[in-house]
């Protein structure tokens, strides 16, 4: 039999790790041979460390499980899919997953994240195998119109920015994966890469054969190592099997790709400083134009693109951009995989087409708090994404119904907070954090940051209340408009939505009645 047990940091954040070791040492101890393939998540982390077992039925699973519950699964017969108090059955019927539409997600938690054949057995290389058969300009075409957006945050068409880099000439050309996964509350970047990186290597490959570039680099973040050894040893394989290389499965396509490791800093998800940062630069903030698709990584033209940007392509090309472009809602087309974070009951990876309403998500999907308290506010996209009350649990998760309520979606993820929450102290986080992550280069957020944590400190002091928030509202305004990127132009946004959504935890405390 094989036996799946997740080697996502996540799972083993959770102890993925100890529960293999038990399962390693109990089949030993049982004299059972089997195969144990360490597999991404499937993504419902509040069901992790899940463990499936493949039976003649097909997979079983079972979670969460704890080193303690393994002798008694191996005696219920978990093998075969015996019942036990951790058994969860089929695990595709398990709801939170089953409710998912699953495009770039298909296959994390399913296959063996290092194996190549199990890849293509669900469906890997199809998309590369379409690209190297067209010319570039038909693969730019058709992903733009698949409506592919980027995931990043800002939502720019991936094919037009695509076609920039095509129709700018230059001796060489780049593909930068911006891995630098540094919102709150986010981890679809993480879980990709160390649950199915061929899908990320195929899709840069495409984008380098569709705008002719032959060299690509994927800089994630120093704090995830697990992604850096998967992608890593990823590359090889792919390099060893003529994936990547100077023949492109047989075409005469090269492309070939590294790993690059950040050093920790928030701003070098920003494209201009990643940018500075890969040529060995202190990651600072660069002005536009010139756009990257212009002049971007040593000068040359390249187009910087998210994980999940670029893990999107391979289906695009597989099955065409009317597949893809058939869900959503609006100009947000195709699937965005929401991460439920924060106090909540079922957090986790929720791949679904744009469309669901905040409160069906939060509520429903997610299950309310993990407390049982009432749902305060949620903070989508990011620490400079805005924090919404109920009263926009209306709003669906579409890029331009966000930005018409003042918030955005970023790179989906939401931070659910209970009624215990002090928005006051929220907002001043906003500012600290900005002031502590600043590059420097711009005085509204250098300096404008570090006066807003002053200006609130006052504000919590009850000292001239109506001129503090006056203060602070002309301070984000000036921000907002004058910074040179989204760091201090988005501080405004959990600042100013927090004061305008919950103005009571802005007020000071009432004074406690003296005594009779
Ligand atoms: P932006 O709107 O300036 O640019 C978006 C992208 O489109 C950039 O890659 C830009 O170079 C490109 N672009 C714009 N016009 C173009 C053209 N004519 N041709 C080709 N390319 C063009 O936004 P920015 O500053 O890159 O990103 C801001 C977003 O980042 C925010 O919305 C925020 O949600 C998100 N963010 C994401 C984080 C994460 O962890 N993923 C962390 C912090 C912020
Ligand atoms: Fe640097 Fe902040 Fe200005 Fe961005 S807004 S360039 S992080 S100082």
């Amino acid at each position: 039999p094989h036996i799946y047990i997740p080697g996502d940091s996540g799972a083993l954040a959770l102890g993925a790790g100890k529960v293999a070791k038990a399962i390693e040492k109990e089949l030993a101890e049982r004299g059972i041979e089997a195969k144990i393939v360490r597999n991404g998540s499937r993504g419902a982390y509040f069901l992790e460390p899940m463990v499936e077992v493949a039976c003649d039925t097909g997979r079983i699973a079972y979670g969460p499980v704890k080193p303690s519950d393994v002798k008694s699964l191996f005696d219920s017969g978990f093998l075969s899919g015996g019942h036990h108090k951790c058994w969860l059955g089929n695990p595709d019927e398990i709801p939170f997953l089953a409710k998912q539409t699953r495009l770039t997600f298909a296959r994390c938690g399913i296959t063996d994240p290092l194996s190549l054949d199990s890849y293509k057995k669900h469906g890997g290389l199809r998309g590369l195998e379409k690209a190297v058969a067209v010319t570039p300009a038909e693969i730019v075409t058709q992903v733009t119109e698949s409506g592919l957006r980027g995931r990043g945050g800002a939502g720019f068409p991936t094919g037009i920015k695509w076609k920039t880099v095509l129709d700018t000439a230059a001796d060489q050309k780049y593909i930068v994966c911006n891995a630098d996964e540094g919102d709150s509350g986010t981890f679809a970047d993480r879980m990709i890469m160390e649950g199915d990186p061929f899908v990320l290597i195929e899709g840069m490959a495409i984008a380098g054969i569709a705008v002719g570039a032959t060299k690509g680099y994927i800089y994630i973040r120093s704090e995830y190592p697990h992604a850096v050894a998967a992608m890593s040893k990823a590359i090889g394989i792919a390099r060893k099997r003529g994936v990547l290389g100077a023949t492109v499965l047989g075409s005469p396509n090269a492309f070939d790709m590294e790993v690059r490791v950040g050093a920790g800093a928030y701003v070098c998800g920003e494209e201009t400083s990643l940018l500075d940062s890969l040529e060995g630069k202190r990651g600072q903030v660069r002005a536009k134009p010139p756009l990257p698709a212009h002049k971007g990584l040593f000068g040359k033209p390249t187009v910087i693109n998210n994980v999940i940007s670029l893990a999107s392509v391979p289906i695009v090309m597989d099955k065409g951009a009317a597949y893809y472009k058939n869900f959503g809602m609006g100009r947000s087309r195709g699937t965005i995989p929401i991460q439920i974070a924060g106090n909540v009951k079922y957090g986790g990876l929720f791949e679904t087409a744009f469309g669901l309403t905040l409160g069906e998500i939060v509520d429903e999907i997610g299950g309310g708090t993990a407390n049982g308290r009432p749902v305060k506010a949620v903070q989508v996209g990011g620490p400079l994404g805005a924090y919404f009350p109920r009263t926009l649990f209306d709003t669906p998760f579409d890029y331009e119904a966000f930005a018409a309520k003042d918030g955005l979606i970023g790179h989906a993820g939401l931070v659910v907070f209970d009624d215990s929450a002090d928005m006051l102290k929220q907002a001043r986080f906003a500012m600290e954090f900005c002031g502590i992550e600043s590059c420097g280069k711009c005085t509204p957020c250098r300096v404008g940051a570090v006066r807003g944590v002053e200006t609130l400190d006052r504000l919590a002091l009850n000292i001239e209340p109506e001129k503090q928030i006056a203060l602070v509202t002309d301070l984000c305004n000036t921000m907002k408009f004058g910074s040179l990127c989204a760091l201090g132009g988005f501080t405004p946004y959990p600042v100013m939505s927090a004061l305008t959504h919950f103005p009571e935890d802005f007020k000071p405390a009432p004074v406690a009645e003296a005594a009779e």
